[in-house]
């Protein structure tokens, strides 16, 4: 028995973290078995990669440090409860995941795409998300959101200019169309509840539970 993998994508601020919550209430009243998690991060060791990687005190990271510190924290992830979860047949949902070293780290920081996705290859062995629910929107909307929340405590990336998250919103709208079939965009500028009957739809659609 395999379950199944959703990964959730987009800018900060985007509502990914909201979305993922709504949704794992909605599918374990509905009995399904649930792993939410989330990247960097996920297990315990990966958990102590993500201290290092949001640190604002880690002024001196270098870009291909970051890479392979997200891709460590990803190998341990997925071999440690991705995998296993999977395995049981379990629905993992997962805040961010490869996309996001594509987005961030290629269109953000403009490393070579070939050589991420290489990266991506080792860190995953291979497992891809059967669906991966992208929540476009541009980054004066989504920074302002988080912005009150976070005005003193910014984390590394959150710091970075809008011209960044300009480049990591593209990025994502890149993926979008390099792999339609997995990843499916939603315009996250709307209402929480509207956003989330549209992640709802792509779910049922999954799930095969048509109405
Ligand atoms: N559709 C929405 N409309 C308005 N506000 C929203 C919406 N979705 C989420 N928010 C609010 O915006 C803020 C950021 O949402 P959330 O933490 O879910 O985003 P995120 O994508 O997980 O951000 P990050 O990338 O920083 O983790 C929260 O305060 C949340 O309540
Ligand atoms: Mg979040």
């Amino acid at each position: 028995m395999t379950g199944k993998f959703i990964s959730f994508e987009g800018p900060d601020g985007s509502g990914k973290s909201t979305q993922v919550r709504l949704l794992v209430e909605y599918l374990s009243a509905a009995g399904y078995d649930i792993v939410a998690t989330r990247e960097p991060g996920g297990t315990e060791t990966a958990e102590k990669i993500r201290k290092l990687l949001l640190d604002p005190l880690n002024r001196k990271m270098t870009d291909r440090t970051e890479v392979l510190l997200y891709a460590a924290s990803r190998a341990q992830h997925v071999e440690e409860l991705i995998k296993p979860a999977l395995a049981q047949g379990k629905i993992v949902i997962c805040d961010r995941f490869i996309d996001s070293t594509i987005a961030y780290q290629g269109f953000g920081r403009n490393l070579n795409l070939d050589l991420l996705d290489m990266v991506n290859e080792v860190a995953t062995d291979g497992l891809l998300p059967d669906m991966t629910v992208l929540l476009d929107i541009s980054p004066e909307v989504g920074l302002n959101r988080i912005k009150d929340l976070r005005l003193c405590s910014k984390d590394r990336l959150e710091q970075e200019a809008v011209d960044f998250h300009r480049r990591v919103r593209q990025g994502y709208l890149y993926l979008a169309e390099k792999y339609p079939q997995r990843i499916k965009i939603i315009r996250a500028g709307e209402s929480k509840d509207r956003v989330f009957k549209e992640v709802k739809v792509l779910l049922d659609h999954l799930l095969g539970k048509h109405r």
